[in-house]
C-alpha cells in the first residue's frame, strides 16, 4: 500500500466527440483491437456520457475502462441536466474526470470540484481530478494557484481513499484546443510541478499515504512528445484529449507508456 501504484494511468479524454452513437462505437472498438494485448496499463475511455452505457458491454469485455468527463456534485433530486455519481456507477462507469479546465472555465468553481471528488469517491468511482493554471509569472506564483486548486479538491478525503484519486496536472495554456499557441509542457515543467504536487500531499497526508495518489500529465501529448515525457516527467500516466481520437495514436502512446 505504501510504493507509488506503479502500473500507469492513461485516460482518453474524447471531449465533445464523436457526434453519433455508431461513430463512437466504432471509435472505441478499433482501440479496444489496438490494444487487445496491451495490459499493463491501466486504460480509461472518458467518452461523453450519452454514450457510455451503450459502450458498457464492449468495454466488460476488455482491459478498457470507462469514465464520465464530469458528475454532477449533487447527489440526486431535482437538478435538471445533471448526471449523478451513483448513475455513472450503475451503468458501468469506474472512473471521472473532474474539474478540467474547460468546465472551470464554464464557471466550475472550487467548491463544485470539492464536492464532486467527494460523492464520486463515495460511490466508489476513481476520481481524476484536473488542476492547472492558466498561465505562468516570472514569480511563481502559478505554484500557488495549483497548491489551491489541489488543496480544495481533496478537502474532506481521508486518506484510506487515496488510492481512489489521480491528480492530472494540465497547464490551461498546454492544451491543444485551449489557445492557437498551445504547447506542451516540457518534461522538466511537469516534472517539477508533479514533484510540488507530491510534496501537498505529503503534507496533507503523510508521506506512505500520499504515494497512493498517481499523478498524471496532460497537455498535448501526442506520439512525437510522448517518449521524452516517459523518460523525464515523473509522471505515473497521462490524460490525452485531442490524440486520444486517432486510435493509432493513442495506441502508441499506451506502448510508450508501459
Ligand atoms: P489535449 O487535451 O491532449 O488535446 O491537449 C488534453 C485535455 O484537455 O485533457
Amino acid at each position: 500500500m505504501s510504493s507509488i501504484i506503479s502500473v500507469p494511468l492513461l485516460v482518453a479524454n474524447w471531449k465533445m466527440n464523436p457526434q453519433t452513437c455508431a461513430e463512437a462505437k466504432a471509435l472505441f472498438l478499433s482501440v479496444k483491437k489496438l490494444l487487445a494485448k496491451k495490459t499493463s496499463a491501466d486504460i480509461v475511455i472518458a467518452a461523453p456520457s450519452v454514450f457510455l452505457s451503450t459502450l458498457t458491454k464492449d468495454a466488460a469485455k476488455s482491459n478498457l475502462h470507462l469514465a464520465a468527463q464530469d458528475v454532477s456534485s449533487e447527489k440526486m433530486g431535482a437538478f435538471t441536466g445533471e448526471i449523478s455519481a451513483l448513475m455513472l456507477k450503475s451503468v458501468g462507469v469506474s472512473h471521472v474526470i473532474v474539474g478540467h479546465s474547460e468546465r472551470r472555465a464554464r464557471g466550475e468553481l472550487d467548491a463544485f470540484v470539492t464536492q464532486k471528488v467527494q460523492l464520486g469517491v463515495k460511490s466508489d468511482l476513481t476520481v481524476v481530478v484536473c488542476v492547472g493554471e492558466r498561465e505562468r509569472d516570472a514569480q511563481g506564483k502559478y505554484f500557488s494557484v495549483v497548491e489551491a486548486q489541489v488543496r480544495s479538491a481533496l478537502q474532506g478525503i481521508a486518506s484510506s481513499k487515496l488510492a481512489q484519486l489521480a491528480i492530472a496536472y494540465e497547464p490551461v495554456w498546454a492544451i491543444s484546443t485551449a489557445t492557437p499557441s498551445a504547447h506542451p509542457a516540457t518534461p522538466e515543467d511537469a516534472h517539477e510541478m508533479l514533484l510540488f504536487i507530491r510534496k501537498i500531499l505529503t503534507d496533507m497526508y503523510g508521506r506512505s499515504a500520499a504515494e497512493r495518489v498517481r499523478l498524471l500529465y496532460g497537455g498535448s501529448v501526442t506520439e512525437k512528445n510522448i517518449e521524452a515525457l516517459v523518460a523525464r516527467s515523473g509522471a505515473q500516466g497521462y490524460l490525452v484529449g485531442g490524440a486520444s481520437l486517432r486510435p493509432e495514436e493513442f495506441a502508441t502512446i499506451v506502448s510508450a507508456v508501459q
